[in-house]
């Protein structure tokens, strides 16, 4: 179990165990004091701080230092209910139950100032209903589905009177052993700007501050294993790493929240180059920076402090505003004043943060009969809607060969083979709290059985006894089901127990018995589907070469199976793409699409670069995903040859669906700097746009690029945007596109529209 859910857990039964007395004497019927210190206008800035100046000179340092910290529901609760009433809590975490939301706030409400505290929770997919996780999100290239389902889950967590979700996550990582790949939107810096900003907007939308996280590099651990040290340029981090955390900034993202990992040795917990100097003075972030769990604790491992007060000190220092869970603000800081290690105005700048979030999430006119009417009940139907959407848009079709998929009339037998087919036990909210009675979910198998024609049978066989196919119940039936069908859907998942953190993989093929229970059906001949639910990219090389079709279903939620069903059966034609490359083995990774070219390019000789035993290319590259039917790309009109460093140049490309069916596309732009005064990408994702085609229908598109957009960081740390030679591409994934040429100088240069010799695909 992630340590976040068995946080969860344990805080529930904790909760039980140890708060019932309170709970019979509800705090919710003491009498909060009404706020004593609200802005006059909760939405103009100059107010809150007016209102925040006057609330610091009324605090003592001890109550100061109380903003900043910030507990995990602990035992016993009394006592913390009783720090609460003195004012030495700012923030509950991992709170999710209403009674016990409320008994906190009034509490706080009691206290001598009444400054009113944040409830955090992981509110990241799921609440009572399971979405799929965002790196699905990021698969539907649709940002405005990840908007509305950040904002369905903002809106459960704010039901229960969350007020504060540590998400969006938004670290680019080209590392599919690191299980942390689910919780982002993948390998590219570009889509996951976009998915960054769609989040935060969603989530606070719903109710919720955001904390967008881990600031930063937390993506690339080395050797893919969680918590390891990170080492990175300065312009790779600055390029790469940053940028989706500058979208969720300028998309009002209220906190941060920063790194476990070391960055090039310095753990990022105590790197006030990082949280100081670039976030709050260079991007200009006003609102408060909070450790990871125990983060600051965890600075005596790193071996950079001696204890939890050295620790406290050095992470203060760099600037990290909030404590999380490791009670070492509570220890040492106002110590640290008193001795001088600290002054109070540092103190009175962190807390200055932290009140101006509280002010601008309007906590401070939140009337207590807020609390009171607490839980209110979400419309259950809006939630599982959005959820289907979500799913039937982020399933990805990487093979179909011999048009496998969509299952028709023609096919009057089918296998369903698979304990995770008719099942939705493996379902979890992960990290979504605990108490909630499990929504209804159907089947895959109930969901297919509902859609077979007159005439057509599905032989369903469960194969394993555990959803994730670890042990055998019956591999003797599914065989035979298998030859007793036409087409044979195996429903496969990655196993249960290895997603999201601290489960970091060296292997990554499928787990269990799944691929010999697959050995088995491939040798009865018939042709199969395989359905894969995962968190992150797998090693499929040798289903590849057994399936004829692969459907990547990542983990699709309460509503993911009728969506599942749709996509199989052709009611939907699946639209994803992928936010990440597919490797051939393990020993490919890192890997990426936006790779630097080589001195030496593969030429299958030795001295060039490759491997001597796999490919250099991916099983499936970055932006690949197949419809029901087929597009075609016209060659690319720019609207000029050529644009000064401050201008634009309208790229317009006409896309046809040449199918026979409706289906959707995502049309992808991708530049490359030919010559720079660094190495620059082979590729970089710069556009995209999902469009929906009938059979027949063309569309042209057009992207508008900005040379300065085109601009990299050099070691300095200085964006600079050169005159060069580049060359644009547009297609429907990485490697497929039409592609030509244009300039950037240095001074503006017009000419006539100018055409590619590149043909469609
Ligand atoms: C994770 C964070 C998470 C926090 C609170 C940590 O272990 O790294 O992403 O928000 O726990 O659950």
């Amino acid at each position: 179990m992630n340590p976040g859910r068995m946080r969860s857990l344990l805080a529930f039964t904790l909760f039980l165990l140890a708060f019932t007395p309170a709970l019979a004497n509800p705090v919710g019927s003491d009498k909060p004091r009404p706020p004593v210190a609200a802005a006059r206008d909760p939405n103009n800035e100059r107010d809150i701080e007016r209102a925040v100046a006057a609330l610091l000179k009324r605090m003592t340092l001890e109550e100061k230092v109380g903003q900043l910290h910030f507990p995990s529901l602990a035992f016993p609760h009394q006592p913390q209910l009783e720090a609460v009433r003195r004012g030495e809590i700012g923030a509950m975490l991992n709170v999710v139950d209403p009674r016990f939301i409320r008994a906190f706030s009034n509490a706080a409400r009691q206290s001598r100032l009444g400054i009113p505290m944040l409830f955090a929770i992981d509110a990241i997919y799921a609440l009572k209903i399971t979405f799929p996780p965002p790196l699905a999100w990021a698969a539907t290239w649709r940002p405005e589905l990840a908007e509305r389902a950040a904002f369905e889950v903002g809106r459960e967590a704010r039901a229960v009177g969350v007020n504060w979700t540590f998400a969006p996550m938004v670290d680019v990582s080209r590392d599919p052993r690191w299980g942390r790949v689910i919780e982002g939107a993948g390998e590219d810096a570009f889509l996951a700007s976009a998915f960054a900003a769609a989040r935060v907007n969603g989530y606070r939308r719903g109710g919720l501050a955001t904390s967008v996280k881990h600031f930063v590099g937390y993506g690339a651990p080395e050797g893919g294993r969680d918590y390891t040290g990170t080492e990175i340029s300065t312009p790779e981090l600055l390029d790469r790493y940053l940028p989706p955390f500058v979208a969720a900034l300028q998309a009002g993202s209220e906190t941060v929240m920063a790194s476990f990992n070391t960055i090039n040795g310095v753990p990022v917990t105590m790197n006030r180059k990082l949280i100081t100097d670039l976030l709050k003075k260079q991007l200009g972030f006003d609102g408060f920076v909070t450790s990871d769990f125990v983060a600051i604790g965890e600075l005596v491992n790193h071996g950079v402090a001696r204890d939890l007060e050295e620790a406290s000190v050095l992470a203060f220092r760099a600037g990290i505003d909030f404590d999380m869970a490791s009670g070492g603000y509570d220890l040492a800081l106002a110590k640290a004043v008193r001795d001088g290690r600290i002054k109070t105005s540092e103190i009175d700048e962190a807390v200055r943060r932290v009140l101006r979030v509280k002010y601008r999430l309007g906590l401070f006119d939140a009337t207590p009969a807020d609390f009171a009417a607490l839980p209110r009940p979400v419309d259950e139907t809006s939630v599982r809607r959005s959820a289907r959407d979500v799913a039937r848009e982020s399933f990805v079709l990487v093979k179909n060969d011999k048009s496998a998929l969509p299952l028709t009339a023609a096919t009057p037998a089918i296998a369903l083979i698979g304990a995770a087919a008719d099942t939705a036990a493996h379902d979890h909210s992960w990290w979504g709290p605990a108490g909630h009675a499990k929504p209804v979910t159907e089947t895959l198998r109930q969901a297919i059985e509902k859609r077979l024609r007159p005439g057509q049978t599905l032989n369903y066989a469960p194969a394993f006894a555990d959803a994730c196919g670890r042990k055998y119940l019956d591999k003797g039936a599914a065989i035979a089901a298998a030859i007793r069908s036409d087409i044979v859907v195996f429903n496969v998942i990655e196993d249960c127990d290895v997603q999201g953190e601290g489960v970091s993989r060296t292997k990554l093929e499928l787990s269990g018995r799944q691929q010999d229970m697959l050995d088995a059906l491939a040798a009865t001949g018939r042709p199969i589907v395989l359905v894969v639910e995962t968190g992150r990219p797998l090693v499929l090389a040798k289903p590849d070469r057994q399936a004829d079709a692969i459907l990547i279903a990542w983990h699709p939620g309460t509503e993911g199976r009728t969506a599942l069903a749709e996509v199989l059966t052709g009611e939907v034609a699946p639209s994803g793409k992928l936010p990440m490359t597919f490797p051939r083995s393990e020993g490919q990774i890192p890997i990426a699409y936006n790779t630097l070219p080589t001195g030496r390019p593969w030429t299958g000789s030795r001295y060039t670069t490759g491997y001597i035993d796999e490919a250099n290319t991916p099983l499936y590259p970055f932006g690949h995903g197949l419809s029901y039917t087929t597009f075609a790309y016209d060659p690319i009109i720019l609207s000029q040859p050529a644009m000064s460093t401050t201008g634009s140049i309208d790229v317009e490309v006409m896309v046809r669906n040449t199918g026979s069916r409706t289906g959707s596309e995502v049309v992808q732009l991708y530049t490359r700097q030919l010559v720079a005064s660094r190495s620059r990408p082979i590729k970089e994702l710069r556009g995209f746009e999902k469009i929906t085609l009938k059979p027949g229908e063309k569309r042209s598109l057009r992207f508008r690029l900005a040379a300065q957009s085109l601009g990299f960081h050099d070691d300095a740390g200085r964006y600079v945007v050169e005159a060069a030679p580049f060359k644009v591409f547009v297609g429907g994934s990485s490697d497929t596109a039409v592609t030509t040429d244009f300039l950037i100088t240095p001074a503006s240069a017009r000419g006539a529209p100018v055409r590619s010799s590149g043909s469609g695909p």
